[in-house]
């Protein structure tokens, strides 16, 4: 009830309360609990905190947002920029920081394009079942997920043949609208919501917009699980049949817990997105550890470099790490621009986004008899005979805004032009599927995708609703250009089918975000690239294909494309290590999946970006990921919650636990036993320490091999290591030095890449590393 009144009051006075006493949640974080308290004493001891900058008790009651109680330290609370100041003075608090509306989002890419996650396992070996086997299938390994929510009644979540809950489960099945405890089972194992922190902004949830409960009415909730750990489903596709295959999460028999902390936005489209808020994830996060979850996988970010003392993420993520969970985080969709990365702390892996060996061939036929490459998934396909073609911009409505002409908006086309028309439309502005829907609207017969220069070639496959194709930037070009000089220009579009094993695969996503990462440039990130374009897996039925409010179709599958993608492909295969390997550590597992990744393409090239240039660790940071390769690396680089927490001491005001005191002297951040290396404005010469443990045979020697950076002279000692039992720890040098003959050459503040590998013979554990001279 306190809630209720809550939230209705802030729907009611918000607005005067913003421009008055500009109250905002905010998080007050103190690190970690001390001793044994009990909930009632953590409450109190919160309540006290927010009571000594309030006026009164009530005030103090009813601007509680939060109290975290499990293993977070801190709380939310409505606080005025006053307020906010005199907490972060007290000595005991760690960090004080705004929660701000829109800060994260999912990390999907506005594409809704298909393909089959049994393809998808084509390149990354996951399919094959001996490491399946004997992980059994990551039987009894915990994935948590926050996201939007699940569609419980989805046959990749179905229990079939799996045995008991394990013991150490303390999660559970929180009811709500539209969902209650029988819609858990064996495999979706917990579910639950947090909405406090959206209603304290937005106020009470709209029923009619989505579910106050764990269901998933947008349907990237149910994806990114189906992909982490659905269970094998046969026979299954996107509409029109694409893709068609058996779907199968990377840990079949890994349990599911939902935690919904993404919420439809008042007064915008599904197909915009949802919103998420740090302080509803820090709850999630708090109780995913006290249930028992053993991976989180976190498709949610922020494109704004945030430091980690006000990064929900990061924060909650550190606690998760003490425990031993792994926690895998999307890097975001913001490429193809440098340092745009988000989830950049070294105590998670920070997954980018690449393709896999599909398409869904649709060509365009010119008038001329041209034939150009076009993508799509549109179960929609015209008579193969010439229709006009016109462009976007011939077509527009008189009073059409200038600055968006081409780009099929809403609204802006003429029904008496463009009908019957096939319609180019640019990508810019606008969803790419909305576009579609807007030639439809205005009763085109057909429609052409045609990339923005960021774009490049990268094609999605999208569920449009008419015939349509989308093609790259420079066929955009062509077109127009045969528009422009055609007397009667005309064309169709060939209907679409899925080819397999195309070639080069894979190659990175334009958009995946780019390091060096703004706020820990000494740590190279992303670690790892994982499938994220076009990837087919469960949705939700409430939710249509393209998410358009217009689009009334109900599917089972879709294809998504996006970082939020790749992240759980990542979280899927920690779950199966972590079943092969349950006394390993998070780090070690990163590790694991980093040290094993492959840099090479199907035709063995190095992986590429886009545009067909070879791509680098700012992108795919030690590869695409190898679980089979992962799962025996031979050698590991483990760090511990302590060793984190002393890379913060270097990086100044950072530390995220009051209860450790930093040494006078903090190691260098490059020291953090990291299994990769960057070093920013290297000044002459620089010694990194690194330790790695034996995890192979007993007896084994590696020798190192090192393809430094251009420019850069490496060395590595001692370079051979001996070991003779496994457990064994091993320590070593690098010494990193611009040469100097040709340091003027070099230029400065650019980054050059190389690795070192120690290989056994039978194990190659691979370290990149990213050098730029200062
Ligand atoms: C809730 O959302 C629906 C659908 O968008 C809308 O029609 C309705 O006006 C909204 N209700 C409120 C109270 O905002
Ligand atoms: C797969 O599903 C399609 C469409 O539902 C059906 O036509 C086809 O026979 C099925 N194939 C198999 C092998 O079951
Ligand atoms: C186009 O111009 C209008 C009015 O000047 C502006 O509000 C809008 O943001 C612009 N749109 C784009 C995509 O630049
Ligand atoms: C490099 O180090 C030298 C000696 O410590 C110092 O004088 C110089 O300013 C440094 N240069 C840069 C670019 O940091």
């Amino acid at each position: 009830m306190a809630n209720f009144h809550l939230s209705l009051f802030l729907l009611l006075v918000l607005p005067i309360l913003v421009s008055c006493t500009q109250k905002q949640v905010h998080i007050v974080y103190f690190g970690e609990h001390s001793g044994q308290k009990t909930v009632r004493e953590i409450e109190e001891s919160h309540h006290s905190y927010l009571f000594s900058v309030k006026e009164t008790e009530e005030d103090a009651r009813s601007s509680l947002v939060y109290s975290y109680k499990n293993s977070i330290n801190g709380f939310a609370a409505l606080l005025t920029p006053d307020e906010a100041s005199k907490l972060s003075e007290m000595e005991e608090v760690v960090s004080v920081f705004p929660s701000r509306p829109g800060k994260y989002s999912l990390h999907t890419t506005r594409s809704w394009v298909f393909s089959g996650v049994q393809e998808t396992m084509k390149l990354d070996d996951l399919k094959k079942d001996d490491l399946l086997l004997k992980s059994r299938y990551g039987k009894d390994v915990v994935v948590g997920m926050l996201d939007s929510g699940v569609w419980p009644e989805s046959k990749s979540f179905n229990d079939e043949g799996m045995g008991p809950i394990p013991h150490s489960w303390k999660g559970i099945c929180q009811s709500g609208d539209g969902f209650d405890s029988s819609n858990c089972n064996k495999k979706l194992i917990g579910a639950r919501y947090y909405v406090k922190g959206y209603e304290a902004y937005y106020g009470p949830l709209n029923r009619t917009l989505d579910s106050l409960s764990p269901r998933d009415m947008d349907g990237h909730g149910t994806h990114t699980s189906s992909t982490a750990a659905g269970r094998r489903v046969k026979n299954v596709s996107s509409l029109g049949g694409f893709a068609r295959g058996t779907a199968s999460g990377g840990a079949p028999l890994a349990r599911l817990a939902m935690y919904k902390v993404c919420w439809a936005v008042p007064g915008k489209g599904k197909e915009d997105g949802n919103t998420c808020f740090e302080e509803d994830m820090l709850a999630a996060i708090d109780d995913a550890i006290s249930d028992g979850v053993n991976v989180l996988s976190i498709s949610i970010g922020t494109s704004n470099p945030t430091p980690f003392n006000q990064d929900g993420i990061a924060i909650g993520a550190l606690h998760a790490i003490k425990k031993n969970i792994v926690v895998a985080c999307s890097a975001g969709n913001s490429g193809p621009a440098a340092s745009t990365l988000s989830n950049p702390a070294p105590w998670i892996i920070t997954v980018g986004a690449s393709s896999v060996d599909r398409k869904f061939e649709a060509p365009v036929v010119l008038g001329n008899g041209m034939k150009i490459e076009g993508q799509t998934a549109t179960p929609y396909s015209m008579e193969q005979k010439m229709y006009p073609l016109l462009y976007a911009a011939q077509v527009e409505i008189a009073d059409a805004p200038q600055n968006i002409s081409g780009q099929c908006l809403p609204g802006s086309l003429s029904p008496e032009k463009a009908k019957g028309k096939i319609i180019l439309c640019m990508r810019g502005s606008g969803t790419r599927v909305g576009k579609g829907m807007e030639v439809k609207r205005a009763g085109g017969i057909g429609f052409i995708l045609g990339n923005s220069k960021a774009n490049g070639n990268e094609l999605s496959a999208d569920a449009h609703i008419l015939p349509a194709t989308a093609v790259g930037y420079d066929d955009a070009l062509t077109i127009l250009k045969y528009i422009n000089s055609a007397k009667t220009p005309k064309a169709y579009i060939v209907p679409g089918k899925t080819v397999l094993e195309t070639k080069p695969a894979p190659s990175m996503a334009s958009f995946t975000s780019r390091g060096p990462s703004v706020i820990s440039p000494d740590i190279l990130k992303p670690d790892i690239t994982a499938p994220g374009l076009n990837i087919l897996a469960a949705w939700s039925e409430a939710s249509s294909p393209t998410k358009l409010e217009a689009d009334k179709r109900v599917v089972k599958y879709n294809i998504l494309s996006g970082t939020s993608m790749s992240c759980p492909h990542i979280g899927g295969a920690s779950a199966l290590l972590k079943a092969m390997h349950p006394t390993w550590s998070s780090a070690a597992i990163r590790s694991a999946l980093i040290t094993s990744a492959g840099l090479n393409n199907n035709v063995g090239e190095m992986i590429t970006d886009a545009s067909g240039e070879p791509a680098d660790p700012f992108q795919f940071g030690s590869g695409h990921f190898r679980p089979t390769k992962a799962a025996d690396p031979g050698l590991v680089y483990d760090a511990s919650y302590t060793d984190y927490l002393l890379y913060l001491c270097s990086g100044g005001a950072q530390n995220l636990d009051s209860s450790f005191k930093c040494p006078k002297n903090s190691p260098s951040p490059a020291n953090l036993n990291y299994p990769s290396l960057a070093i920013p404005q290297l000044n002459g010469t620089a010694t990194v320490k690194r330790t790695v443990t034996n995890v192979g045979s007993s007896k084994s020697i590696y020798f190192v091999s090192v393809k430094p950076p251009a420019g850069i002279s490496v060395k590595v000692s001692p370079p051979i290591l001996y070991f003779n039992r496994v457990g064994q720890k091993k320590s070593f040098t690098i010494t990193v030095k611009a040469n100097d003959e040709i340091t003027d050459s070099i230029e400065k503040n650019k980054y050059e890449f190389g690795w070192y590998t120690w290989s056994d013979g039978v194990h190659n554990v691979r370290s990149p590393m990213a050098v730029s001279v200062a």
